[in-house]
């Protein structure tokens, strides 16, 4: 058994500091909980002046990532600079070393997962990703390891702490998305361009590792339909709130016969389910399997020390193989035996939120209930709300479950209508199951 593994570090940023800090730190607890010494013996930034809340050894720092990647030494290289590129050459290489990976890069695995699975394969060394997903949340642990022996048949994500915290403000400040999105910036929540956040692609890496390693299912990025949150108003959370339901971002992966339904974007969520009151900035990921029955992963999504403790776990487990001299003991993930296949979002099934903004006369509601009745569309209920200006009027209707590709005709009809003053807002809404 190997008493001491040592581990290289590229990316000295915000996670990386964690990470650094908590192995300098906490070095001796992790030696006696997992019995093998974890030695940081190497970090590569491409700054190195830039000031960090940490002290580390100037003998460890470097700005040439060939200084771990090339060093016998190191068994463990923690990939923490993000990005495409060149954050895949570099774990190749480690892996094309003989080293085992550890990274919270969800672009990488989202875009190129396969890629790196068949190198890990290939070089028999380890690729462990726990912070790639839910910041300090072990949702990839517990569906690679936990869950194992589980059909699962719903993962629904709050995984953007961004958007989250946003709806959040809007529902319980009454703010618009523009004052909220100002509130998460001012707060730090939100970076200066936080484009991938608020229009749903960030959710939508995460998705696709949730669907691969929930399903089996390789999932491309544009396999899923992605939409932001920009189009909700506080009225329309307000509308909701009056019909039993909150407004969250979710990303949604469930089977649904032989195929798969991968989609992000807002949803209207019964006020009773699990995840209803996951608010501000938190991320929770709710699961159903056919043993467990409905689980709910809560927590921090993201922020330095939340990574840093997802970071930490992975590497305990990839130096506790090191040290029993094991690679390969958790695969990255299952290959799908039900041979699913990705569902075409026009073929999906949902009950909908609309929203019409419509010239307060007689006659108005027969003629957009005539429209969703040639598209065989069904409302379960109607409320015309106050006035919004003069002779506007918001009118709410909830529908059955109605074909997704009847939605999008019917509501492309209804918008060319003259009596129709603004695009309808269309928010489909997710069933609780299983609670
Ligand atoms: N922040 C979170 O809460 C969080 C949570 C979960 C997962 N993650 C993931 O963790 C990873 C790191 O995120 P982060 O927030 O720590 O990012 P970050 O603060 O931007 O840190 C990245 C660091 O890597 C450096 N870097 C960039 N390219 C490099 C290169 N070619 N060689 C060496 N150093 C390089 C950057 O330097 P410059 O600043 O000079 O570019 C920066 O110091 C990302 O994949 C992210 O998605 C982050």
């Amino acid at each position: 058994m190997r008493s001491t593994v040592n581990v290289g570090l590229i990316g000295f940023g915000t996670v990386g500091v964690g990470v650094a800090r908590a192995l300098l730190e906490k070095g001796h607890l992790l030696e006696q909980r997992i019995g093998t010494r974890v030695v940081l013996k190497r970090i590569c930034d491409k700054d190195l002046k830039r000031p960090r809340p940490v002290r580390v050894p100037s003998s460890l720092l470097t700005t040439d990532p060939r200084a771990l990647l090339r060093d016998p030494e190191i068994a463990v290289v923690v990939e923490l600079i993000g990005g495409i590129v060149p954050a895949k050459t570099y774990v190749l290489e480690a892996m094309r070393q003989g080293k085992h990976v550890v990274t919270a890069n969800k672009a990488l695995l989202a875009q190129d997962g396969h890629e790196l699975f068949a190198a890990a394969d290939r070089y028999g060394v380890d690729l462990y990703f726990e912070a790639s997903v839910g910041g300090g949340i072990p949702i990839i642990k517990a569906l690679r390891e936990s869950l194992i022996a589980n059909n699962l048949n719903t993962i629904l994500g709050i995984v953007n702490g961004t958007s989250n915290y946003i709806l959040t403000q809007m529902r319980e400040e009454g703010l618009s998305f523009h004052e909220a999105l100002l509130e998460a910036k001012r707060h730090g929540y939100a970076e200066r361009n936080p484009s991938l956040d608020i229009d749903g692609h960030d959710a939508a890496h995460k998705l696709a590792i949730l669907a691969l390693l929930g399903f089996g299912v390789r999932v491309r990025l544009s396999d899923i339909h992605t939409e932001g949150i920009n189009h909700v108003t506080p009225a329309d959370i307000q509308y909701a709130d009056e019909l039993g339901y909150c407004i969250k971002p979710l990303a949604i992966a469930k089977q649904v016969d032989h195929e798969l339904e991968v989609r992000v974007h807002p949803t209207l969520l019964a006020k009773t389910h699990l995840l209803a009151n996951v608010n501000g900035v938190y991320n929770a990921i709710y699961v159903h399997g056919d043993l467990v029955g409905a689980e709910l992963f809560y927590g921090r999504g993201a922020g330095q020390n939340p990574a840093a403790s997802a970071v930490l776990s992975d590497i305990a487990d990839v130096a506790r193989n090191v040290a029993m001299g094991m690679a390969r003991r958790v695969p990255a993930y299952c290959p799908d035996q039900k041979r699913l296949r990705v569902r075409r979002i026009d073929h999906i099934e949902t009950r909908y939120y609309m929203r019409f903004l419509v010239i307060d006369k007689p006659g108005v509601l027969a003629k957009i209930s005539g429209v969703l009745g040639r598209y065989d569309i069904s409302i379960a209920s109607v409320s015309q709300k106050e006035r919004w200006a003069a002779r506007i009027v918001p009118v709410v209707m909830m529908t059955h479950e109605v074909r997704e590709a009847n939605v999008r005709r019917a509501l492309e009809a209804i918008d060319s209508l003259g009596v129709v003053k603004a695009k309808t807002v269309a928010i489909r809404t997710e069933a609780p199951r299983g609670q």
